[in-house]
């Protein structure tokens, strides 16, 4: 069976002030066992909804989500068990330090002690953070090592499917290819599958197999970044919203 995630013409609406939100408006793909799959698009355009609604956070409106053949919402338990999801703003006792904030999350997820002390040690390790910080208090470290930490801890349970949403939006351009190298690295090793979603263009197309671009709720072009570049004569993926919207990316964010 070669197919880790099926989404099928999923619909969500919100309410906001009276007013109807179309956040999805029938989106539809699939994602391959082992592929790293990028959601690209600009903010606002229903990134983070379907994320949430694939880590069963929120429920559709309409369609059929499938992981590894369960759906989402009927076999809600399996499907946290094979999931694990990282967003932007990572959770952590910023007091405490990667080793701690682990530890805990090893007792969330009913990981034996002992076993965890070692496997601790391994994941900040395998995301690069030296030994000699790993009992500092998380809130002395950047926001690169943090989101390192945030992605090592998503790892302690080794998911099949992780879901990476803006995984190094509002980091320094080092921070940020320390990250994505990390990815890289991490998810072949732990032979996962990934959802990622990201508004940065160079991102997607260094890290993804294969680029939903999603706009409005609608995915408008789906491909590997080679496919999607031939399809619309384009040099850049830059080129390729520009022609499949006819908008400029950066001018695309929606309002919040
Ligand atoms: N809980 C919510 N209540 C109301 N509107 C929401 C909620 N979550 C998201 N939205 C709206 O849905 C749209 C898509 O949001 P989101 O999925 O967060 O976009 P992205 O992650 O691509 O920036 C936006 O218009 C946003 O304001
Ligand atoms: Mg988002």
């Amino acid at each position: 069976m070669n197919s880790a995630v099926k989404v099928y013409n999923v619909k969500k609406y919100f309410k906001k002030t009276g007013k109807l939100i179309e956040a999805l408006k029938g989106v539809s793909f699939e994602i391959k066992r082992g592929e790293i799959y990028g959601l690209l698009g600009p903010n606002g355009s229903g990134k983070s909804t379907l994320i949430r609604l694939m880590s069963t956070l929120l429920y559709p409106d309409c369609g059929r989500i499938e992981i590894f053949s369960h759906d989402v919402f009927e076999d809600e338990n399996i499907v946290k068990r094979m999931i694990n999801r990282v967003s932007v703003e990572a959770s952590f006792f910023m007091k405490l330090s990667a080793i701690e904030n682990l530890r805990y999350a090893c007792g969330i997820y009913g990981l034996p002690f002992g076993k965890s002390k070692e496997h601790i040690s391994n994941m900040l390790e395998q995301v690069g953070i030296p030994k000699n910080r790993f009992n500092d208090p998380l809130e002395n470290f950047s926001r690169g090592m943090q989101q390192k930490v945030a992605i090592s801890r998503a790892f302690l349970t080794a998911p099949v499917l992780m879901l990476l949403d803006e995984p190094t939006t509002g980091l320094d351009p080092k921070a940020k290819r320390e990250v994505q190298s990390m990815v890289k690295d991490i998810v072949r090793e732990h032979d996962a599958t990934v959802l990622l979603t990201t508004h940065d263009m160079e991102e997607a197309e260094k890290l993804c197999d294969r680029i939903s671009i999603i706009h409005h709720g609608k995915i408008v072009a789906e491909g590997t970044p080679e496919n999607l570049k031939e399809r619309y004569s384009a040099q850049t993926l830059e080129d390729v919203f520009l022609e499949a919207i006819g908008v400029k990316f950066e001018e695309a964010d929606e309002d919040e």
